[in-house]
């Protein structure tokens, strides 16, 4: 075999068994026309597990038995099969740095799609998870879900007092939790420090207000070691969740972030800001309900999937699909849409629609949702209510009573005026 240039072929193998504590990822290629579908199936085996593009004078059998084996093809998808020794357990990073690594830049490659992962059960055990989950709702906050967020706009550029006055707005209008924006971390206007103790003097006061108890996602974006003095901070000042922006800080330091909600016991909320740079083009990059699956397991509690009917893209089934994976201890296998999936027992994580809601829309999205245990965040569908953000919080709360109870909109609205005055706005509006 050492006289050949290349042995890509050698990961090739229909007839392969695959053991059940295999790794198995499902992809989706496209190819240039002067190679064959073998040639492309033996590089994408090889160069994500043992290989490199020649033979190797270094290769023993022992090590060759531990190659990935592309074992399943239909037109343009394949199924590449993973000896479990191939991965360190607990390491979510080490595992992409395989499966979704070099393989996308390969030049033979033209578009490369990671579509799932199945990830065996040994790996599973070896992942925290969420601290919590849904069961969250319950014990941080006494309550059923769904849970409701509401996020202060504008996005940025309220300083910290006018923040917190609307937050305080949106809590005694009955919201849960106060959300920080994605890209609002320990700006000039809004420093963190500041915020955090503001917040915690305020959310006493909503407390005793509205006898309910409220929490808020303050975001610790920022480079580790710095993310993790603000937990510490939130934690001292008696908050249960924190939030990360999980893709823009990478997956190495949203573990770190799982490991001290841990020790903490505490909720992460997950943003998924920047997830469209590479899920969103369905022929390259990988899909999100792999990323969804991904934070799952390192451990975030919440985590937005999309809405459906808001401003940002997510098509009804992948929502769906998205939905069922995060709350359920099993899925099975559906066509080329996803692959099979044990947790083994591991906690849910809660899926979170947010995203140009508002009234109008929030029983379409709890009608596709299907489930309390869901969170439900709005922002400009709040402030942007006629009287402002007090009333746009009741006008959310008064829609999704309306759903509770399975009464329309307009029935709820005869008892709620904010709600009457949120549907004279913006009525049913899916925003685009
Ligand atoms: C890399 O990760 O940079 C490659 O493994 C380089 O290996 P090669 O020289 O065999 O391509
Ligand atoms: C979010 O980060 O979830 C968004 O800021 C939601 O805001 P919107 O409800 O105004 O779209
Ligand atoms: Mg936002």
């Amino acid at each position: 075999m050492t006289d050949k240039i290349d042995w890509y072929h050698d990961f090739i193998d229909f007839e392969y068994n695959v053991d059940d504590q295999d790794l198995v990822a499902l992809f989706y290629y496209e190819k240039d026309e002067s190679l064959s579908h073998d040639d492309i199936i033996g590089r994408l085996a090889s160069e994500s597990s043992i290989g490199t593009w020649t033979t190797l004078e270094t290769l023993e059998d022992e090590i060759y038995q531990m190659r990935a084996r592309s074992f399943w093809r239909d037109g343009n998808f394949v199924k590449i099969a993973y000896p479990l020794k191939l991965w360190e357990e607990g390491n979510m990073p080490q595992v992409l740095s395989g499966v979704a690594g070099n393989i996308f830049g390969m030049k033979a490659v033209k578009n490369l799609r990671l579509i799932d992962i199945k990830f065996p059960t040994e790996f599973v055990k070896s992942m925290r998870g969420p601290n919590k989950g849904p069961k969250a709702f319950q014990d941080y906050l006494g309550k059923e879900g769904p849970l409701t967020s509401c996020v202060p706009k504008p996005k940025l550029g309220l300083n910290t007092a006018r923040h917190i006055e609307v937050g305080l707005d949106a809590w005694t209008g009955g919201i849960d939790c106060i959300k920080d924006d994605e890209n609002l971390t320990n700006q000039s206007f809004n420093r963190f420090h500041d915020r955090v103790e503001k917040m915690a003097i305020a959310r006493d006061k909503a407390e005793s207000e509205t006898g309910d108890k409220k929490d808020a996602f303050i975001n610790v974006t920022a480079e580790t070691k710095e993310m993790e003095r603000r937990v510490r901070m939130i934690h001292d000042h008696g908050f249960k969740y924190f939030m990360v922006d999980v893709v823009t800080t990478g997956y190495s330091a949203v573990q770190t972030m799982a490991d001290l909600a841990h020790d903490f016991d505490m909720a992460i909320h997950a943003h998924r800001a920047m997830h469209a740079t590479f899920t969103k083009h369905m022929t390259h990059g990988m899909n999100m309900y792999l990323l969804a699956k991904i934070m799952r397991l390192i451990g975030v509690d919440n985590i937005h999937i999309g809405t459906v009917v808001g401003k940002l893209d997510s098509p009804k089934q992948d929502v769906i699909d998205m939905k069922d994976m995060l709350l359920m201890d099993k899925m099975k296998e559906t066509g080329v849409r996803f692959l099979d999936q044990d947790f083994a027992g591991m906690n849910a994580t809660v899926p979170t629609a947010s995203g140009g809601l508002h009234p109008g829309t929030l029983p379409e999205v709890l009608d596709i949702y299907n489930t309390r245990d869901m969170a439900l965040q709005v922002g400009g569908g709040i402030h942007g209510h006629p009287d402002g953000t007090h009333h746009g919080a009741k006008a959310t709360i008064a829609a999704i009573d309306a759903w509770k109870e399975g009464i329309t909109l307009e029935e709820k609205a005869k008892s709620s005026p904010a709600l009457a005055k949120s549907l004279e706005k913006f009525g049913y509006i899916q925003p685009v």
